[in-house]
């Protein structure tokens, strides 16, 4: 499964990347207004910081206009996917930038209907909302279940599967059991991803111990080692 990061926060995404573990970005509007910047020199920074794609959203509420945003954000950087809303302007938009041979991220899915018709329309991903079903008390790893299988049986639906509205590190691991192929997740998870304190109790431990050795200058012990051998 790949992993996107889901902010449009520079620091957030420079560190995570960094980790070598990001394969691709999204924001959404709440996202990019929350940083207080020019939305498109964001997303050009992201794009030449991370090479995956990185979805950056249309704000127009019409196909037409969807798709006249769509073809300006697309030319932006290479790596950018047009996000769009699941209605049906958003469908028709969406049909109309694949034909074009632009990369679309369908969003604000909470239905598997509503996925299939994403697919049907030609979405590149389509993005189930987990964090935000579950909020409600409905499970959201039901739907990422539900059109996993329903793209699985039919193998001319080409769209993958992105898990959104991720709040926990379980909701990461159940998205990659289910199938999904990529789970956007936020800075905040991807760091509890990759915790545990019996990591840190076993480190600790096996450095107290190491001081114990003889010589526990690895650098040096095995520099003078490998020139005794030449
Ligand atoms: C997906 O692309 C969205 O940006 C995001 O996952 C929404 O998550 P939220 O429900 O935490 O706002």
């Amino acid at each position: 499964m790949k992993i996107f990061i889901d902010t449009a926060n520079l620091a957030e995404i420079r560190e995570a990347h960094s980790w070598g573990v990001i394969d691709g970005v999204t924001t959404n509007p709440s996202l990019i207004a929350k940083e207080g910047r020019d939305f498109i020199a964001t997303i050009h920074e992201i794009c030449e910081l991370v090479d995956g794609p990185v979805s950056a959203e249309v704000i127009a509420q019409d196909a037409p206009k969807m798709v006249q945003e769509g073809r300006l954000l697309a030319q932006v950087h290479k790596n950018v996917v047009v996000k769009i809303p699941l209605t049906f302007e958003g469908l028709k938009a969406c049909s109309i930038l694949t034909k074009e041979g632009i990369r679309t991220n369908v969003t604000l899915c909470f239905q598997a209907s509503q996925a299939l018709l994403a697919a049907k329309a030609g979405a590149t991903y389509i993005s189930p909302f987990i964090g935000r079903l579950d909020d409600l008390g409905i499970d959201g790893m039901d739907l990422i279940r539900s059109i996993v299988t329903i793209y699985k049986n039919d193998p001319t639906l080409k769209t993958q599967v992105l898990a959104a509205s991720i709040r926990d590190p379980l909701h990461v691991v159940q998205s990659a059991e289910a199938g999904s192929h990529v789970a956007t997740i936020p800075f905040k998870v991807l760091k509890q991803m990759g915790v545990h304190p019996l990591t840190d109790k076993g480190n600790a431990q096996f450095l107290a111990d190491w001081q114990t050795a003889p010589d526990t200058d690895i650098i040096g012990q095995t520099s003078r080692w490998l020139a005794g051998r030449k």
